[in-house]
Order: C-alpha cells, then sequence, then structure tokens
C-alpha cells in the first residue's frame, strides 16, 4: 500500500485526458498535475529543449513525494523517457508509447498500424520502434498532424465542423488509402477528435487512445507493485499550471469533461 500521490505532467492542458481517465480506473488515488501552460506546444520544439523542459516538469512533481510519474505529454512521452528514467533513479515513471503499442498490437488484424501525433513524436519514430520491437514485421505510418492540437483548444471537435473535417480528411487520407486497421491517436488532443477521425476512418478502424491506454497501464502496474493507496476518503486532485489559471480554469472542463475541477495554482519551473 502506497497513500502518496501520483504526479502527472503534460506541456499544457491536453494531458487532462489522461487524467480523466486515471481518476476512472484508480479512483482512490490523489493526483498532482502540473500543465507547462507558459511554454505550450512543445511538440513543435526541438528534442534538447523538450528534454530540458520535462526534466523541469519532473523535479517540480518530485518536490511533493509522488510516488509514480505519469508523462501525459505525447510529446515528452516519445523524446525524453530515457533522459526522465536516468535522472530519477528508482522512481517509477510512465510514458505513453508502451502502453500505446501494446494496445495497438493487441488490436490489428491485417498488421497496418498508423500513428498521429506532433511534429516531435512522429520524427522520434517511437511508436514504429515500440511496434516492431513487439509486432515485428508490422507495417507502420506515422503522421504529424500539427493543426489539430490549435483547433481542439478552439473547441472545433464537432463532427459536422466544416473546418475539422475539412483538416482530418487532409491528415487521414493516406491512412483510409493505404488500408490502416489500427491507428494511435498518440498526442493529448486527440482522443477529442475520436468522433470526428471515428467518422472519416470508419468504423473498422481500431483508435487507440495513449492516454487511456496508459491510464489502465498504470493502474495494473501499481497493483502489481502493491503501490496503490488504501485511503477511503475522496481523492484529492491539485493542479499547478505556468500561465494564467484563469486560462486553463476556461478550458479544462473541454478535456476533464466534468465542472469540478478542484485547486488550480500558478507556478514558475525555472529555479528547477
Ligand atoms: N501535449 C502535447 C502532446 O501530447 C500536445 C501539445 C504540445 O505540442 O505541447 O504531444
Amino acid at each position: 500500500m502506497d497513500n502518496r500521490p501520483i504526479g502527472v505532467f503534460d506541456s499544457g492542458l491536453g494531458g487532462l485526458t489522461t487524467v480523466r481517465r486515471l481518476m476512472q480506473v484508480l479512483p482512490n488515488e490523489d493526483i498532482i498535475y502540473l500543465g507547462d501552460t507558459g511554454r505550450v506546444p512543445y511538440g513543435s520544439r526541438s528534442r534538447d529543449t523538450i528534454i530540458r523542459y520535462a526534466m523541469q516538469d519532473a523535479a517540480f512533481l518530485r518536490q511533493f513525494d509522488v510516488k509514480a510519474l505519469v508523462i501525459a505529454c505525447g510529446t515528452v512521452s516519445t523524446t525524453s523517457m530515457e533522459a526522465l528514467r536516468s535522472g530519477n533513479g528508482e522512481l517509477p515513471i510512465y510514458g505513453v508509447v508502451d502502453a500505446t503499442v501494446q494496445a495497438a498490437a493487441a488490436a490489428t488484424k491485417n498488421g497496418k498500424i498508423g500513428a498521429i501525433g506532433t511534429v516531435a513524436t512522429i520524427k522520434s519514430s517511437a511508436y514504429e520502434k515500440g511496434l516492431q520491437r513487439i509486432l515485428p514485421g508490422v507495417q507502420y505510418r506515422g503522421k504529424a498532424c500539427p493543426l489539430f492540437v490549435p483547433l481542439v483548444e478552439n473547441g472545433r471537435t464537432e463532427p459536422g465542423d466544416i473546418v475539422i473535417e475539412t483538416v482530418a480528411a487532409e491528415y487521414l487520407e493516406e491512412f483510409r488509402q493505404w488500408g490502416a486497421d489500427t491507428l494511435i491517436l498518440g498526442c493529448t488532443h486527440y482522443p477529442l477528435l475520436d468522433r470526428v477521425i471515428g467518422n472519416y476512418m470508419g468504423s473498422g478502424v481500431a483508435l487507440i487512445d495513449a492516454g487511456a491506454a496508459t491510464a489502465e497501464y498504470v493502474a495494473g502496474e501499481l497493483a502489481r507493485m502493491d503501490r496503490l493507496s488504501g485511503k477511503h476518503a475522496a481523492p484529492a486532485y491539485r493542479y499547478y499550471v505556468t500561465d494564467s489559471t484563469e486560462n486553463f480554469t476556461a478550458l479544462a472542463s473541454l478535456f476533464l469533461k466534468t465542472d469540478h475541477l478542484g485547486p488550480v495554482s500558478q507556478v514558475s519551473l525555472e529555479s528547477y
């Protein structure tokens, strides 16, 4: 048993899609979330910069004596895991890649798996390497979809919205033509587009939500290590951001799908 909180971080507020799923599968766990909203987006930055930011994010959360770190950010998970693990001793650190490739490998029937994510995520080839490890011979295609993040943050997520449907068709056409039967949604924001993407790709294509797959994986791992919380009181949720709390609060309900957020504070990561 381990009653300490779980730390979760993301480049911004998209990681709340993972937090939402963590709350569902681990309803007794306290969660401390850091969203680096002052420096988002990470996905268009260089690998060195992303690693530097990720190390600061992790150092910030470590001051709360977290029992595990969940990297909700697809960009950080695909570029910075090695640095994060080697710089943080024994602390269990979970990115989104491992659980996601397992879910995708289990879902595919024709062995054609696509992945979409930020520019940095696709450039890292992390999904391709992960898939090849567990499913040698798998066919893979990846595509960066940089317009999805700002569109989601502007609320353009609904089927029937001509703007998001046009952009989605342009990004996804090659996967449909190619005949992918599984598509990894490798960015925090994309689960909010699941209906738009699902409608375009068709019901025969499995969409793998990286954050959801990871939340379930983390729940299994904490149970396996006997590190689940034994508390029976309502769990505590705490949020930290690096830009204004108002902007975060205004958009958080879109990702968390609840108006009940919990305390939010603005912090600086400069000294970490
Ligand atoms: N959170 C990022 C990800 O999942 C998307 C936003 C960004 O580019 O920072 O890759």
